[in-house]
Parts: structure tokens; sequence; C-alpha cells
């Protein structure tokens, strides 16, 4: 392989917290360990198709490490092996653009890329390793739906922004009695809404994984009425569905590793809920991108720069194609070509999602303190 001497990174799919601390681990570890030039592209992967590229050097990272957001700016479209192209005539075509970004590296002397995203970003790292660039990949979500790794940086900052919220939504519901339905991200797994829930003190969850019946909920919230606390906390992801239904799909967005938005479950419960409960006003709080965004938590300020100097320190010594993960307490790595590309369900990876698993422990240790999950 050729030496590396300049290296670009790229962040693509949602943003969340860790992003910037991936960031400034890899350029710092670059620069003082290696003596390497680091770029970032812009915009993901349509700042490598459009070579929109910044230096990064010690003075760009200073002070973004706790911050949430990427300073690189992300896209979750922009995949340039089916790049969406608008003709003159008005009609759309998909095309393969990657040997454009290829050759734009080459221009900029630019020898490998270090990719953080989910399973979309992912994918098309692997397909630039396979076409012959040194690519590492670093795994982010906020729905911690990655079977190749324990926990994705970024689920530690969103599950402190929701027990910190339910904790707020607590005095409210409290005070006035209410029945408060809380609806949290987590596309296709409800980790997000167990973990988030559990640690919050709801009273229900609601999860993709256990298909829930509303006069379960409203059996609860009389069960806690009898025992004299006159108010419940539904927490509901956004991808839960009712028995026999199917998930509330929010809007399309084409172009997208998964075009499926969510988002609204909570607000359509509501309504329903407020029809089958007497006695108490129910009210609806969608924490949306809250979760998404604000300061890293301790914990994901240090499991993504530990990706970060993982990342830089196996591309220097000749691990292209892979990705870094998180397994039994220790940064690992795993061949890309291994966990990539189902594009079956959002942000994961081959052979499916990590599903909450309904008899898992803790489902199970949340049942025992009495939350209902709608069964
Ligand atoms: O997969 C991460 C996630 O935050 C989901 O929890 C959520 O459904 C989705 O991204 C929202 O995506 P967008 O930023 O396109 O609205």
């Amino acid at each position: 392989m050729k030496p590396i001497k300049k290296i670009g990174i790229i962040t693509g799919g949602g943003d969340c917290s860790g992003l910037n601390a991936v960031i400034s681990a890899v350029t710092k570890t670059a620069i003082r360990k290696y003596g390497i030039e680091v770029v970032g592209y812009l915009k993901g992967y349509f700042g490598l198709y459009h070579n929109n590229f910044v230096q990064l050097d010690m003075r760009r990272v200073s002070g973004i490490m706790h911050e949430g957001g990427t300073i690189l700016k992300a896209s979750n479209k922009d995949n340039l092996f089916n790049y969406r192209m608008e003709q003159a005539d008005g009609s759309v075509t998909y095309e393969d653009v990657s040997d454009v970004a290829i050759e734009n590296m080459k221009k900029e002397g630019v020898d490998a890329l270090i990719v953080i995203g989910g399973d979309g970003t992912l994918t098309s790292a692997r397909d630039f390793y396979r076409k012959g660039i040194p690519v590492i990949g670093v795994p982010k979500t906020i729905d911690n739906d990655l079977p190749a790794t324990d926990v994705t940086f970024g689920y530690n900052s969103a599950l402190t922004s929701i027990v910190d919220s339910l904790d707020k939504i607590h005095t409210t519901a409290y005070s006035h009695d209410r029945v408060m339905v809380v609806e949290v991200m987590g596309r296709h797994t409800g980790w997000l809404a167990l973990e988030g829930g559990v640690a919050g003190s709801a009273d229900v969850i609601l999860v993709p994984e256990i298909p829930y019946d509303l006069d379960k909920v409203v059996e609860k919230v009389k069960q806690r009425d009898a025992e004299g606390k006159n108010f419940s906390i539904v927490v509901v992801s956004e991808g839960a569905k009712e028995k026999g239904g199917s998930v509330h799909v929010r809007e399309i967005v084409e172009d997208s590793a998964d075009s499926e938005r969510l988002g609204g479950v909570g607000e359509q419960i509501t309504a329903r809920l407020q029809k089958m409960i007497k006695g108490h006003e129910v009210r609806y709080t969608n924490l949306g991108y809250t979760q998404r965004g604000g300061m890293t938590s301790q914990f994901d300020r240090l499991l993504a720069q530990r990706f970060g100097v993982m990342a830089i320190d196996l591309l220097m010594q000749g691990g292209a194609g892979k990705m870094v993960r998180y397994k039994g307490r220790k940064v690992t790595h795993v061949d890309l070509e291994d966990v990539v590309g189902s594009g079956d369900v959002g942000e994961t990876s081959k052979g499916g999602a990590k599903y909450v698993e309904p008899e898992g422990q803790i489902v199970q240790a949340a049942k025992s303190l009495g939350i209902c999950f709608g069964e």
C-alpha cells in the first residue's frame, strides 16, 4: 500500500453527539503521532463529490470535542454509487459518480478516508474500499441498533437527554394529575425508549419489538390511580406498533438509504387515550431532535475519542477496510465487508438490527418494577 501522507474525514448520516470528538481525536493523533495532513470533507459524500473540504489542524479542532453536531456538517443522502442527477429536461437519473470522488482525492493528494456514519454511509465506505481506497469506518447512531458493536457513540448522550426531559415532565404530570405521552426516537428498535424509560421512571414503555394494546395502557393508568398515584408517564418509541398494526410513517425522503421517516405515533396514541381515560388530561411531547443535539455525555466523549484514535492507528498500520467497534469494554475492529450493507433496517448491519429482546434482562427487570409494555 502507498504510504499515507494525507487523509480525509467524512461525517455522513444523521448527526449525533460525539462526531466532533471523533474528528478531534483523529486529527490530533494523525498530526501528533504520525505527522500527516488531515482534511475534512463538508456535508459528507457531497463534499467528496464536489471536492469541497477544509484543512483540519490543531487549532481548528481545539475546543470542539464536547460539542454536539459536526463541524464538517453531514448529509444522509448523496450515495455516490447511485447519485441523484437532475437533467435539463427535469427528469431524474441515478448514476455512479464514485470515480469523480476518487479523481478529486488524487488531485488533492488525499490517500485515505476515515468515514463516520451509519449503515448507508459505511456501505459506501466499503464500496470505496472495494475500489482500492484505504478506508476505516467509525459507527454512529443514537438508535444503538448495530449488532457489530455493543454500543455506538451518540446513544448515551441521547439517553441522558431523554432522562433529563422525563425528570422535567414528571413535575408537570404530578402537579396536574396528567397522563404524559413522550415520544422518543428509535426507528426500528426500542433501545432509547426502553433504557431511557427505565432510567427516567416511566410507567409505560412502548417499543417496536413488543406490539401494544392500548387497553393495557389504560389498565395501568387505572392501577396507578387505585394506588393513589394520580399521574402516569408513557414513553413511546417512534417505531412502536399496535398489535396487528404498522409503523407511523411521517414522510418519505428520496435518496436516503432508509427513506422512511417515522414520527407522530405518540400524538395518535394521545388522542386515543384521551377518549379512553376518564379523569385525566392526556398530553403529548415529542422529544425529537433534542435527543441528537447538545453536549456530548462523558461516556460518549470517551468512546468517540477512543474510536478516533483506533481508526487512525489502524489506518496507519495498514488495517484498511475495517470498522472500529466496542466489544466487551474494549475498542476493537471488524471487516467492513462483514458488517454493512443489509440496507434493510436503517442504520443497521448485515443480518438485521440489534433488537430489544422481549425476554431479555432489561425488559424483565422493568416488568418486575411494574412497568407496563402494553401487553
Ligand atoms: O437513525 C437515527 C435517527 O435519529 C432516528 O432515530 C430517526 O428516526 C432518524 O434518524 C431521523 O432522521 P432525519 O434526520 O432524516 O429526520
